[in-house]
């Protein structure tokens, strides 16, 4: 059955969807890590924020070398995170909170302990199980030098020798080998993945590194410039970046997702450089959407927030596309970190070994506070990232002994990683781990968590949990009608744009208060005695 077009309900181009890593969400076991009966003992708070979807990072067998991207079987749910039976009941709950649930498919490699990689290192070289993965000798009289120069993102080489002397291909760590998208079997086998999950009623997939999958064949050498960005962001004609050779692949899943009723889709984590490429990923026979990471690198000038959002409301217009917007996830410094940093620090660096006594931290919380009203003004699609909703900040200074994430070691100790944004979630204002469920969290947790906790600000005035609440009822009432946006003139350095409703936003990045006309919706923080809106503070107006 393919569904009528016209009928499919396109919830995705208004909706806020919240990102719930869910090993540091809530532990319902209290084994330290977050997991499913925690996410569902959970969902009443969910709903009570008004998010209309959750976003679950990968919760599948795994033995996460990289927090769950290596797959070791697609269909079955990691013991620490909980059953299938308990997944099904999830989405089920979710769904009867009114809240849809999009899963994480990680398509461009697996586990080192997924079947196929098993088999194919244990079959003799030219097995035809090898054909899954980039299984290949290596260049030099004696194959010693791996089949091409191209580097890990992780860092590294990404190629790693066998012991039987062959070279297999992994663009992230070496225990996520990368499939081989040619094969027949690669292509069945997540057709039906995709099924799997649709038949269990989830209600679309964020798809991970979707800019990868296709390789060039004879994996010819990169230049040095790509070498430089292979930090997953795309160039022209790269050897395993936005390849041609993508688009096939995601028409075979989107005809699967057409054939479900109830709009599911299908959104692209793809790191492309240019908008008239990553407009191909969004043909109507292809994603329904796709992350715009560029908000998160913006400087905190109108300026620059201008022309970003500018840029892409036309490259998402011109194709008929709904724009999306995030600012913080699993991969990235938090941005009431961010923000709080002077202008023009390079935040990975930074993280790793920047002087921590340039930050400031007020300043990053009152900004991420006034950028949470721009960004769910917009229209279009927002992307909240766990704990965003109470201003938590990275946690920068977390001791080396406890990283868990592959890039510190796999970067020689020259990238900290990505831990700092996955520290739990505090709950309660006291107890151990602040209501997270465990005694002993995976990651340590600051003691600032405390007076941060949801018990913390829930129902208290001006809290940065209220402004979301807020934020979100109003949206609905006010900012989802259209998709309509009228920039205007607000002096210099003021940000400030109307919506077809008529609502304003108007968002001071100046270096003093400005006046304000109309009726105040809400605001990012109060205003000054005189009734004008001071700096970093963002306004809704009628
Ligand atoms: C994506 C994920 C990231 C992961 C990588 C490899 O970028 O967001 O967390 O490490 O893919 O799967």
């Amino acid at each position: 059955m393919t569904t009528d077009a016209a009928q499919i309900d396109r919830w995705w181009r208004t909706a806020v969807v919240y990102q719930v890593y869910i090993r540091s969400f809530a532990d319902g076991n209290g084994d330290g890590t977050g997991d499913i009966a925690g996410l569902r003992s959970r969902l009443g708070y969910l709903r009570d924020l008004g998010v209309d979807a959750i976003w679950i990072n990968p919760w599948y067998r795994s033995p996460l070398a990289d927090g769950g991207y290596d797959v070791a079987d697609y269909r079955d749910i990691d013991p620490q995170y909980g059953t299938l039976a308990e997944a099904e009941a999830l989405v089920r709950e979710a769904h009867e909170h009114g809240i849809k649930v999009i899963g994480d498919l990680v398509p461009n490699h697996t586990s080192e302990q997924h079947v196929w990689f098993q088999e194919a290192i244990n079959a003799p070289i030219g097995d035809p199980s090898r054909e899954r993965y980039h299984i290949r000798p290596g260049k030099g009289p004696d194959g010693s030098e791996p089949p091409s120069d191209w580097r890990s993102v992780f860092g590294g080489p990404a190629w790693t020798r066998l012991p039987d002397g062959e070279w297999y291909l992994h663009l992230f760590a070496p225990e996520q080998p990368d499939l081989n998208w040619e094969h027949p079997e690669v292509r069945s086998e997540f057709c039906d993945v995709l099924r799997f999950w649709m038949d269990r009623d989830l209600d679309g997939f964020r798809v991970d590194v979707a800019h990868g999958l296709v390789k060039a064949p004879g994996y010819p050498d990169a230049n040095e410039e790509q070498r430089l960005l292979a930090g997953a962001r795309g160039t022209e004609n790269h050897p395993f970046w936005d390849r041609d050779g993508i688009h096939p692949i995601v028409r075979e899943w989107r005809a699967v997702l057409d054939g479900y009723a109830g709009g599911r889709m299908l959104v692209a984590e793809a790191w492309v450089p240019r908008p008239e490429r990553l407009a191909l990923y969004l043909r109507p026979d292809e994603y329904h959407q796709s992350f715009n990471f560029s908000l998160l690198e913006a400087d905190w000038t109108e300026a620059a927030y201008r022309k970003i959002i500018e840029e892409s409301l036309e490259s998402q217009g011109a194709i008929g596309a709904a724009p999306t917007w995030v600012m913080s996830n699993h991969d990235v410094v938090r941005h009431a970190t961010r923000l709080g940093l002077p202008e023009g620090t390079d935040w990975r660096d930074w993280l790793l070994n920047g002087d921590r006594t340039v930050l400031d931290a007020d300043t990053g919380v009152t900004r991420a506070r006034a950028v949470a009203l721009l960004m769910l003004a917009l229209p279009g699609g927002t992307y909240l990232y766990q704990g965003e909703e109470l201003g938590l900040p990275e946690v920068h200074d977390l001791p080396e002994a406890v990283l868990d994430d592959p890039v510190w070691e796999r970067s020689g100790h020259t990238a900290k990683g990505r831990d700092g944004c996955r520290v739990p979630m505090p709950w309660t204002n006291e107890g151990p781990a602040f209501g997270f469920g465990s005694d002993e969290p995976w990651l340590p947790m600051p003691a600032e968590f405390g007076a941060m906790s949801v018990e913390a600000q829930a129902e208290v005035e001006g809290s940065v949990l209220e402004l979301y609440r807020a934020a979100l009822a109003l949206r609905r009432d006010h900012l989802v009608d259209d998709e309509m946006l009228e920039f205007l003139e607000a002096g210099d350095g003021v940000f400030a744009f109307r919506r077809g409703s008529g609502v304003r936003c108007v968002v001071n990045m100046s270096t003093a208060p400005v006046g304000i006309d109309g009726d105040v919706l809400l605001t990012s923080g109060p205003l000054t005695d005189t009734g004008e809106l001071p700096v970093d503070t963002a306004v809704w107006l009628r």
